[in-house]
């Protein structure tokens, strides 16, 4: 008896140790959309070390950390070859110092290091990609103290989306150090509805072209302006929230739209609580796009708490009317024009009275509260309360330009 219970045991734990335990990505990375930079959007293949610290000097010198972007992500093209033990090594002319060093110099400016590849055999810049190797490239990553990986999906044709980014998943896992998991399959294969427990985020579109209103078309594949992107998002705002977010692309700010339009770009992807990577070259930038990416009551509505995904209520004649619910009851409401005439604009917010029911459940209950209205882009912060609620406000808005404001219930202020 004795025997046959000792012979069940030692079963039991073989059994429990050899059933395959599916990893879990790192859980408390992303509660908010990530912040940060990216080397793709304006220098493409053109990188090295020099560029890469100079940028991380800046993102100290100009506040740019201080306001939240911690992320410095290199993209394609910082790879070497495999050493002849298999082992991803960065290309020796560009960053000769490595990788380990480079992410030394990174941390020690209070500032988190990200890297790039793919889940093909070769990366979109034609460097290789993780096919075969993604448990040896999760420890490189690791060994070197990288903090956020971009997982990009050329060269893929012949493999299982679902299988290959949870694959990377679980290497990283393995590896054991804590790393941000940027998906970027283009929502070929819709992740937002299989990829919640895979990804910190997932790309939802093709790449983002450096223009407003147009789509650069090529035999195959298309890249797509800011209004294109936006246009794609419909219906995705259900699929994300605190730890999984959407992910319409990287920013275009400060790489030569007008200023109206950089602001309605960035504006916008507060709105949809994106990611907020920067893509501009950081060491030449003018004063009006700092003032744009340093908006910290902008930035504020991409990051906040209650991290719901805005909804477009309407739209009519050009212009749209975008929400977002935000924690303690706050709503942030934006207006976009998209024609490139200005537009006048009466805003009677009884019109507004609506319940998010797909998501947040929260109603903005216009006729029984009563908001403060503040301009989120008005520069004399004294003047950037704009009445309340209760009265109806004309407005004009610029083409190609975005109003942003933020409401807040002045009873509650009092009760306090
Ligand atoms: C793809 C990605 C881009 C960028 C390039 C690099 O196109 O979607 O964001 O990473 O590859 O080659």
């Amino acid at each position: 008896m004795k025997k046959q219970t000792l012979l069940l045991t030692a079963l039991i734990v073989l059994l429990t140790n050899i059933t395959p335990v599916q990893a879990q990505k790192f859980e408390g990375l992303a509660d908010t959309p990530a912040m940060g930079w990216n080397s793709w959007n304006k220098f493409a293949c053109n990188i090295d070390e020099n560029i890469i610290k100079g940028i991380a000097d800046q993102m100290v010198e100009t506040g740019l950390r201080d306001a939240g972007y911690i992320y410095l992500n290199l993209d394609d093209c910082w790879h070497g070859e495999r050493d002849s033990l298999g082992f991803i090594q960065a290309d020796p002319v560009k960053f000769p110092s490595g990788i380990k060093a480079l992410a030394d110099y990174v941390h020690a400016r209070g500032l988190k290091l990200g890297i790039y590849s793919d889940a093909g055999r070769k990366t979109c810049g034609g460097r290789p990609g993780s096919f075969g190797h993604e448990y040896q490239d999760a420890l490189q990553y690791a060994r070197w103290g990288i903090d956020y990986l971009k997982y990009d999906w050329c060269e893929s044709e012949d493999i299982n989306p679902v299988g290959a980014y949870n694959l990377m998943r679980d290497a990283l896992r393995a590896a054991g150090r804590p790393i941000y998991f940027s998906m970027c399959e283009w929502g070929t294969s819709k992740p937002w509805k299989w990829a919640a427990e895979t990804g910190h985020s997932w790309r939802t579109t093709g790449d983002i072209y450096n223009c407003f209103d147009c789509i650069d078309q090529h035999p195959g594949f298309a890249a797509y302006g800011v209004l294109q992107i936006l246009d794609m998002q419909e219906g995705l705002r259900k699929y994300a929230g605190p730890g999984h977010w959407n992910d319409p692309d990287m920013l275009e700010v400060g790489n030569g739209q007008t200023v109206g339009e950089d602001r309605a770009h960035f504006t916008l992807w507060c709105m949809l609580a994106a990611p907020l990577i920067l893509g501009n070259d950081l060491r030449n930038m003018s004063q009006e796009t700092k003032d744009i990416i340093l908006n910290k009551e902008a930035i504020a509505i991409d990051q906040d708490k209650l991290g719901v995904q805005g909804l477009k209520l309407k739209a009519e004649d050009g212009l749209e009317f975008w929400f977002k619910p935000l924690a303690g009851g706050d709503w942030a409401f934006c207006i976009l024009n998209r024609t490139t005439e200005p537009k006048t604009y009466t805003i009677d917010w009884q019109k507004f009275n609506f319940t998010d029911e797909e998501v947040s459940k929260l109603s903005t209950d216009f006729d029984k509260k009563v908001y403060t209205v503040r301009n989120l882009w008005t520069k004399d912060t004294k003047k950037s309360v704009e009445g309340n609620t209760k009265k109806i406000k004309q407005v004009t808005i610029p083409g190609h330009d975005v109003l942003l404001y933020r409401l807040s219930e002045q009873v509650k202020k009092n009760k306090r």
